[in-house]
């Protein structure tokens, strides 16, 4: 295994003769709940591929932390030259990641945050910035109320949210809720459509058989929104129309959809972190100091400018 420089300067010697160049490298991953998921799966696979000089061991927790810690914990006894992280919820990894530190090796933290005590418990972080996305969306919809001439009063919200405690959920929500404290619209109901269609489908359902006022949802990631716009055509609504969506992520076929009118904005959260990890790690390898927290650039796509050409160019 490669001889590593952490972002502390320590250098860690296993005494372990290496066979090869190879970078071992333990990815703990969230699950598969998502198209967002998939895309970023795949890229963080294509970059730390063998071609590339790299062993991946990829672990795959199905959305339960205790599965991620069971996976670090294996990383550590594997030796692996770092880890990589990305965290279903944000708390609840103070030891395990002490115990990644203890063993010297550097975790960085892809995607979703750890909320931790001490924050040298992990060598950098990189991912989306999720409550300048939600605060994005209810500009949106302020502008868009206002240029459609409807009060605030009568913007009822349903708010379909991520997986609990998710660096995704926690910003995506509290975007919205200080939109709506600044705005004074109604926030109808929230619950969880756990970031997969089939329950963004099933919250809607039940959301439209308690109220009938809803005329926005705002879905906390695509394959929700897919499914709460199935529900919403069962209901006879017209997505788009009758009632606006709000949706984050950007895939191509959420894209497809702001196209043809059924999603009204889409807030991107960009998937591809294999490449720019790899990028920081080889930093970290040598021993460069990296920036604590970095941040993704990302977009919003409305009507306007989601071209054919854009969602051609799409690559996920
Ligand atoms: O943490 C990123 C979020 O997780 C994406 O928005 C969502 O699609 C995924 O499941």
């Amino acid at each position: 295994s490669a001889s590593l420089v952490g972002s502390e300067m320590c250098i860690r010697d296993r005494g372990v003769a290496a066979a090869d160049d190879t970078i071992t490298v333990g990815f703990s991953q969230v699950g598969a709940e998502s198209d967002w998921r998939t895309a970023n799966s795949q890229s963080m696979k294509d970059t730390f591929s063998k071609e590339n000089g790299y062993d991946l061991i990829f672990d795959d927790a199905q959305q339960k932390q205790e599965n991620q810690i069971t996976a670090i914990r294996n990383f550590i006894q594997q030796e692996v030259d770092y880890i990589l992280l990305a965290p279903v919820t944000e708390t609840g990894w103070d030891t395990v990641l002490q115990e990644a530190k203890d063993a010297d090796i550097p975790v960085i933290i892809v995607d979703r945050m750890v909320d931790v005590s001490d924050d040298s418990l992990y060598t950098t972080w990189i991912g989306t910035d999720a409550l300048c996305e939600g605060r994005k969306a209810a500009e949106w919809l302020n502008g868009f109320a206002e240029a459609k001439g409807i009060a605030a009063s009568d913007i009822h919200i349903a708010d379909i949210q991520g997986t609990i405690g998710s660096t995704a959920q926690i910003g995506r929500t509290k975007g919205l809720e200080e939109g709506v404290d600044k705005y004074g619209w109604d926030l109808v109901a929230q619950q969880t459509g756990e970031f997969t269609q089939a329950k963004g489908q099933e919250v809607m359902e039940s959301m439209l058989k308690q109220y009938d006022n809803i005329n926005v949802v705002y879905c906390e990631n695509d394959n929700e929104a897919f499914g709460a716009i199935d529900a919403l055509k069962a209901a006879g609504k017209t997505p788009g129309k009758d009632v606006t969506i709000i949706s984050f992520d950007a895939i191509k076929a959420a894209l497809k959809k702001v196209q043809s009118g059924e999603i009204n904005a889409e807030f991107e959260c960009n998937p591809l972190h294999g490449p720019r990890v790899a990028e920081l790690a080889k930093k970290i390898m040598k021993g460069e100091k990296v920036d604590k927290i970095q941040y993704v650039d990302e977009q919003v796509f409305t009507k306007d400018n989601t071209t054919k050409e854009v969602i051609n160019k799409r690559a996920y």
